[in-house]
């Protein structure tokens, strides 16, 4: 088997083994594309396996870790169970190691083949279903915000805005180019702003879609920086009452749901979870925001088969205001590498990976480790690739 790094000249190999894998129909006309790149694996000369990696990051403690987000695995059904995504999965390390992206995400359909390559579940994507009487129970705002369509001079506000709320939730992707395209946003059906003083105050994105007599609203992001621009927003969806019974919501930002929105004891939500898994330990730790702690040190020792440059004795050091990785230490607190993602995000407190089985040794010791994360809950995103 040879693993490489796919080029255009793959595009219709690696269109078959993704229309056999997924039912998908459109071909895209290219396969490379800003911001991605990926892997195909080879038999006798001929394509028999695909990986894309697209390029991203998230916010961990309000500071940008640049992950790799894995999609589009694909096998042909002939060469399935012989270790090919496996290989590509391996081979993926290295690449995204290469290319800077100490954490990989993603969206798994097969959880217990990525296990076995040390990611783990970690993350939620969420919609939920807001169905008119909620909204027209939401408090109307005191303060009179007047929204206005976007225009094209407006995205880079548009993106600031969003990232002063993204920043401050972990997990979310940062939207940088050129993975994503700013300028796509204007293709949406409704896209409305709320300015302020200086930037946007909110704006919100939606798109109609069918489904049901009079369709759906699909609400991709509703984004207020204080709670007057989040009850507008809010409030602007109260318009859609007798036209639509219900409103689809992104989750972007939690708390406007839990605090504004007013959950009721049953609410109809879609999750789609994600699985992480952190690439490159030194560099994740020297990447992402940590809280202001007193000099200490954890040692570690990381049991990671198929990421070798950072498995063995390594020492966490917070040493006057940063947090690193080093060689050496007793290796106290073992550490598997699907332990690793769950920790770096916060979703889960050294008890529960522990318990799983993803832990062992100096329990004492490993509960630094949660005042380090702070142990934050359930990381999200608001992004599917
Ligand atoms: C899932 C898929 C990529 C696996 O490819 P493959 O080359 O047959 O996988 P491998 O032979 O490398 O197997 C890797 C491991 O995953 C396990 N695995 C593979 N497919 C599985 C499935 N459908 N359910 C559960 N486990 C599975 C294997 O048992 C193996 O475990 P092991 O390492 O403990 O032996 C392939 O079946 C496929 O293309 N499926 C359709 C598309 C899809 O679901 N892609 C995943 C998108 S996230």
């Amino acid at each position: 088997m040879h693993i490489r790094e796919y080029t255009e000249d793959d595009l219709d190999a690696v269109f078959g083994l993704r229309k056999l894998a997924f039912n998908s129909t459109q071909r895209p006309e290219r396969l490379l594309k800003p911001g991605t790149h990926g892997l195909v694996a080879e038999i006798d000369g001929r394509v028999a396996g695909v990986l894309g990696i697209g390029s991203y990051a998230q916010f961990y403690g309000g500071a940008a870790v640049p992950m790799g987000g894995i999609g589009g695995v694909a096998v042909d059904g002939a060469y399935r169970g012989r270790g090919i995504a496996n290989a590509l999965l391996d081979a993926s390390l290295s690449t995204m190691r290469e290319h800077g992206q100490a954490l990989s995400v993603l969206y798994a359909t097969v959880p217990t083949l990525y296990r076995g390559r040390g990611w783990e579940r970690t993350g939620v994507l969420e919609w939920v279903e807001l169905p008119m009487d909620r909204l027209l129970s939401v408090p109307r705002p005191s303060e009179r915000i007047a929204s206005r369509p976007a225009e094209e001079s407006d995205l880079p506000a548009l993106h600031e805005c969003y990232l002063q709320v993204a920043r401050t939730i972990d997990g979310m992707a940062d939207r940088r180019p050129p993975r994503f395209d700013l300028g796509k946003v204007l293709e949406m059906d409704l896209v409305s702003v709320l300015p302020g003083q200086d930037g946007l105050r909110g704006y919100l994105t939606a798109t109609r879609e069918p489904g049901g007599d009079m369709g759906r609203l699909k609400v991709h992001d509703l984004i207020g920086v204080d709670v007057e621009a989040q009850l507008t927003l809010l409030a602007s969806l109260a318009s859609w009452t007798g036209t639509l019974e219900a409103i689809d919501l992104r989750v972007t930002d939690p708390a406007t749901l839990d605090f504004l929105a007013g959950t009721p004891l049953r609410y109809s939500v879609w999750t789609a979870t994600w699985m992480q898994r952190v690439v490159d330990l030194p560099a994740a730790v020297a990447a992402r925001g940590w809280p202001r702690l007193p000099d200490l040190a954890v040692d570690l020792e990381i049991v990671d088969d198929h990421a070798p440059w950072h498995a063995g004795p390594q020492r966490l050091v917070v040493e006057d205001g940063t947090v690193r990785v080093e060689p050496g230490g007793t290796g106290a607190v073992r550490l598997h590498a699907r332990a690793l993602g769950p920790w770096f995000s916060g979703a889960r407190n050294t008890h529960a990976l522990w318990r799983a089985g993803l832990l062992e040794g100096d329990q004492a010791e490993a509960a630094v480790l949660d005042q380090l994360t702070g142990s934050s809950g359930t990381p999200r995103l608001a992004d599917f690739f």
